[in-house]
């Protein structure tokens, strides 16, 4: 964003008028917020409903510094003569961003932690409640006010470039570890900015994009999960996302913003814009999107509107008064001394517990895994040397150091056979010196696979006692993967067969570990080794923590929290994404309605490669004993049941519970997650009793003719499942009459004609 010597002038007038103190003047935390704000100049007002500009800008002519921590995504105005103090935030959703330069003083490593998706694969709202206290006590000992994060958007579509940042393709997961990150962050007296609200799931044209999706499906689906975040969470703000959703910027939307967020759901925290999103500042303002950022492109629009009275001072007011409830809540407003020396270690080892307990054992053959008998491994693909902690942008993270496998095989006692590590250390090294780019981060992991010849991979078969092949992907913000992208490349598939056959030959195994950030194919290669690891993009530990599920040291437990199709044609929205015209989309019909990923599956029993839900563990559980409460259905019911540990070694299990509601003339997918739990580590022989209350709104599908959320009277199947398709236990119980659970603003309608998907026939 340019800035206009205007701009500037408004800036430098600004420091001055603030550098003016004033003893009898109103303080904030003092008196009350009203005064404040009655005492402060139009000027004021309109500079604190913004950010002080671009973060890595300083103003050249005052040599004030505008930066208070370097790398941050920005600030608040701070206003001296009143006790205003700035808020500092920074992003992100896999630990603090900020910069780090060994070089420079007050310039800091931060942790880098599993990224979103793996976190969701383990189930487990505790452990993601612990990650967020440790990311926040990086947050807090840094002197940064809130964190950017959680980003709980849904996994629409596997293209979408930021789904690593992101959890779930269902709403109820994404909900739920969105919560428990906020809880886990904010117990530390720091913020959290929930984004990217709403329908942000195309990064094509992300900031013009006009997602048009049906009443029902924003309801169930992708304002769901905010939903379920901003009530057990309560973030002290919101994040307005980049796209157009039913023809309205987000962060211009009253509807969404105001009369969802806040008069239904009762959020009452900051709205902010997403950096530079929006165009019109004084709709922003009257939607209640409180805060833009990073600021200050739009002073002069606002100035304007209010001298020209074209925005009313009452809604100014009422922004700035929760901006300075924000403000208050901060550390840096509180005095707090912070340290610059959070307890990294500690943190490292939570990163690696978050990091075993989020991979997903796709495939595991003969029992291949955990390893026995093994001492050397032979290291194929250049992922194994380069390990790839998390995506690009600003869900990255400047850590010291990642484990990469190979450094994991090392601490895990083994030895990684020669010459293939020069060979690929060369390759690596090649790409990086052959680069013009200064910043060389992350060509290795966009760079193609190194294709070796047979005789390569046939002269470490006799001196390795198996073959560890690492696949590679990355992406981020900004753009979306492309279909080349979801499939692995020539290279790679015969890179897979040829290894396998050779060691194979020789009686040896093979396992593929998966260090990416999204769903790719797997049905073109996946019968040729014999386990398939699905590592995720876990962290700086992720070698380590991976050598502890090879290890057999920690049971992998994760489970998916997204499906993974068999062919990119079969996803629901494959047809529309990123949307219309294909290739410069402005709009994106979200055809598919409600059916996003089970959901359809399930629904128009279309085949997948790894349903939903689905991870192997190294034993084995029998569910039983399934009772409810009453057959009969009047505000809540809760089901029981008992899960053993029938296998041989310690482990946890991801227990899902899915309903199956009556088909009525509302339609309802085959089934749907409900509630989820994980078991404690349960010993060979153990047994842990669990329960789940529903109540009616779990019951009830939203009705958009009524705008009402309605549980229909009839038969509803509870079904415990491993998985979405491995279904345990059944019970089931009656509405004996239709519930109107609660009814809503009819709000959020399509401003555009298109055809939804439906299973019942026209
Ligand atoms: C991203 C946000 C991020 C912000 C600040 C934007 O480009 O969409 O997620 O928090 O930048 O860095």
């Amino acid at each position: 964003m340019k800035k206009t010597p205007f701009l500037f002038g408004l800036c430098l007038l600004s420091v001055q008028l603030f550098s003016q103190t004033n003893g009898k003047a109103p303080q904030l935390g003092k008196d009350k917020i009203e005064a404040v704000i009655a005492a402060m100049t139009p000027e004021e007002k309109v500079y604190m409903l913004m950010g002080l500009g671009d973060a890595n800008w300083s103003n050249p002519s005052s040599g004030e510094k505008t930066v208070i921590v370097s790398g941050s995504a920005g600030r608040t105005w701070n206003i001296p003569r009143l006790g205003i103090t700035p808020a500092v935030v920074a992003d992100g959703p896999a630990g603090l961003r900020i910069d780090a330069h060994p070089e420079k003083t007050l310039s800091f490593y931060c942790t880098a932690f599993p990224t979103s998706s793996a976190l969701a694969s383990t189930w487990n709202t505790a452990l993601v409640e612990n990650v967020g206290k440790a990311m926040g006590n990086e947050v807090l000992e840094y002197g940064l006010d809130a964190l950017l994060a959680p980003a709980i958007n849904i996994h629409r579509n596997p293209l979408c470039g930021r789904n690593f940042e992101y959890y779930s393709e269902d709403p109820l997961v994404a909900g739920k570890m969105g919560a428990a990150m906020i809880r886990g962050l904010q117990s530390n007296g720091v913020g959290t900015s929930l984004k990217h609200f709403a329908a942000n799931n195309i990064e094509t044209n992300r900031t013009i994009i006009n997602a048009v999706i049906s009443q029902r499906a924003l309801r169930e689906i992708y304002l769901r999960g905010f939903e379920i975040a901003v009530k057990e969470g309560q973030p002290w703000t919101v994040m307005s996302s980049y796209n157009r959703l039913n023809g309205f910027y987000t962060s211009e939307n009253y509807d969404l913003i105001t009369t969802i967020l806040r008069n239904e759901w009762r959020f009452k925290g900051i709205v902010m814009s997403d950096w530079w999103g929006g165009a019109d500042a004084v709709a922003q303002m009257n939607a209640g999107n409180d805060l833009l950022m990073p600021g200050c492109a739009q002073r002069e629009e606002l100035l304007k509107a209010l001298k020209n009275k074209t925005i009313d001072e009452e809604v100014i007011n009422r922004n700035l008064a929760r901006i300075l409830t924000f403000v208050q809540q901060t550390p840096r407003f509180k005095g707090y001394a912070y340290s610059c020396h959070p307890d990294l270690k500690a943190h490292a080892q939570i990163s690696r517990l978050a990091a075993t307990e989020g991979m997903v054992l796709l495939k595991n053959d003969f029992n291949t895994l955990p390893l026995k008998g093994i001492k050397k491994i032979a290291l194929f693909g250049k992922t194994s040397y380069r390990f790839i902690a998390g995506g690009t942008g600003s869900g990255e993270v400047n850590y010291e150091k990642a484990i990469s496998i190979k450094d994991g095989f090392i601490n895990g006692g083994y030895q990684i056979v020669q010459p293939l590590e020069a060979i690929y250390t060369h390759f690596i090294d090649t790409i990086l010196t052959n680069s013009k780019k200064e910043n060389k981060k992350q060509l290795v992991d966009f760079h193609t696979e190194l294709p070796l010849k047979n005789e390569q991979i046939q002269a470490q078969v006799k001196g390795s006692d198996m073959a560890i092949i690492t696949i590679g992907r990355n992406a981020g913000e900004g753009s979306d993967r492309s279909i080349a992208d979801f499939s692995l490349t020539t290279t790679e598939k015969n890179l897979i067969k040829d290894v396998s056959a050779a060691y194979h030959a020789a009686g040896k195994k093979v396992v593929v570990i998966l260090n990416i950030g999204g769903v790719i194919a797997t049905t073109d290669w996946r019968d040729d080794p014999d386990a398939i690891l699905l590592a995720w993009q876990t962290g700086q530990e992720g070698g380590n923590a991976l050598v502890d599920i090879l290890k057999g040291l920690v049971n992998p437990s994760g489970k998916l929290p997204m499906s993974f199709p068999i062919a990119y044609a079969d996803v629901p929205s494959a047809k529309s994404f990123p949307g219309e015209p294909k290739e410069n989309p402005l709009n994106a019909p979200y055809e598919e309605g409600i059916y996003v990923g089970y959901r359809y599956y399930d629904t128009f029993k279309v085949p997948t490669a790894y349903e939903f839900g689905y991870g192997l563990s190294y034993t084995q559980f029998l569910y039983s004993d399934i009772t409810l409460d009453s057959k009969t259905f009047s505000d809540k019911i809760t089901v029981t049941l008992t899960v053993k540990n029938i296998g041989k070694v310690a482990g946890k299990e991801a227990v899902q519970l899915y309903l199956s509601t009556p088909q009525t003339e509302m339609e309802k997918p085959e089934q749907e997650l409900k509630a989820f739990a994980k078991t404690n580590l349960l010993k060979p022989g153990e047994s842990q009793q669990l329960s789940f209350t529903l109540d009616s709104r779990l019951l009830a599908s939203f009705h958009s003719g009524i705008s009402t959320w309605v549980a229909d009277k009839g038969t509803y199947e509870i079904r415990m499942g491993a998985s979405s398709k491995d279904i345990r236990l059944k019970a089931s119980f009656d509405v004996p009459q239709t519930i109107l659970v609660e009814k809503d603003h009819n709000v959020l309608y399509p401003n555009r004609l298109f055809k939804e998907l439906s299973i019942q026939k026209d």
